[in-house]
This record gives C-alpha cells, structure tokens and sequence, in this order.
C-alpha cells in the first residue's frame, strides 16, 4: 500500500452498536486514503432505538480492533456531527454504503449536514459485496434468536451480543 496520504482528517461516524466487520473495512479503508481517521460514535442515535451497549463500550470494541492503525482513534460524540467534525478539524465525513436502501437517509443527512457545514465534504465508500448485507441490527437480531454471527462481528463482541441478547 502506498504510504503517502494528503486527504488531511475524516471522520467515520456511526451508532456502532455493535461494531461490524462491515464498518471495520470502512475505516480501514479510510486509514489507508485520509492521514488521520476519527471514529466518531454517537452517544444515543436520534433515530433508533436505545443502544444495547453503552458509548463506552462500543467505544473499547472498535478500539481493541483498530489498536494496528496508529493513525486511527475512537471518541465518542453527544453533538452534532459536523460541530465534532470541526471540533477535529476534519475536512471529510466518510460514511459506507450498501445498496440502494442506504440511499435515502444518506442524502438526507447529506443535505442537513452540507447546509449546516458546506466546507466539510461527505464521501461515501461502496462496501465490499462480502458486506452489502452485513448491519447491526440484523446481528443483533440473529444473537437475539440464537443464529451464528461467527464471522459477521469481532469474537469479543459476539460474546457480549450474546450475553445481552440471547433469550
Ligand atoms: O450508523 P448510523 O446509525 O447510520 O449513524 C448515524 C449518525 C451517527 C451518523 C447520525 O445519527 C448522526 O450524525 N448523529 C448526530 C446528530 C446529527 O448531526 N444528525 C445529522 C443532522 S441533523
């Protein structure tokens, strides 16, 4: 891989509950482009239900997977993304997307966030097909009935999910 980066700092921000593989190869991605990558993990999302695991939590599991990047950190938001984009000095928010059904919400977000910071770029990575249809909420719902998400999350994780979720 080529060393050398000018895309300055991104943030990569998510709900992250709980990290996927998913979003790991998203950040990764964006450790190899951007010279310094903020995982920026929300609080308490608006718009889901409440979390499983607190924003401490999900914190420690994206950091003990990123420990090999050193241009990689993890810090937890509770305002709006672009007052955290700024706060980092950040020129990009980097976001994955899926399939199509990613679409919508992510232009909304666009729009709302390009009108409140129009000099924060968001970019968005095609996720790798291995993971077009990888989500939290999926894993979440297999662990809830018991399925295996070998291989969809981190080991640590997955024993947690099933700790908290498994009826
Ligand atoms: O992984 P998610 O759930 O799609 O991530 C959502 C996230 C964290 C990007 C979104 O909830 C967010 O940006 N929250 C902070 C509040 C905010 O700035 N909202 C957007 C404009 S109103």
């Amino acid at each position: 891989m080529n060393g050398s980066k000018n895309g300055g700092t991104a943030v990569v921000p998510g709900s992250y509950d709980p990290v996927t593989f998913g979003h790991l190869d998203i950040i990764s991605r964006a450790a190899n482009v951007f010279d310094n990558v903020i995982v920026g993990v929300v609080d308490q999302p608006v718009r889901k239900r409440e979390t499983v695991f607190s924003a401490e939590e999900r914190v420690a599991f994206i950091e003990a997977e990123v420990a090999e990047y050193p241009n990689v950190q993890v810090k937890p938001f509770d305002t709006l993304l672009v007052e955290f984009a700024r706060e980092h000095g950040a020129k990009a928010i980097v976001k994955g997307l899926r399939a199509i059904s990613d679409f919508e919400y992510e232009f909304e977000m666009n729009q709302l966030n390009r009108k409140m910071a129009p000099e924060i770029e968001s970019m968005y990575m095609m996720a790798a097909p291995m993971f077009s249809f990888l989500s939290s909420s999926g894993v979440k719902e297999l662990a809830m009935f018991g399925g295996d998400i070998e291989g969809l999350v981190p080991d640590p994780v997955a024993v947690r999910l099933q700790e908290e979720l498994k009826r």
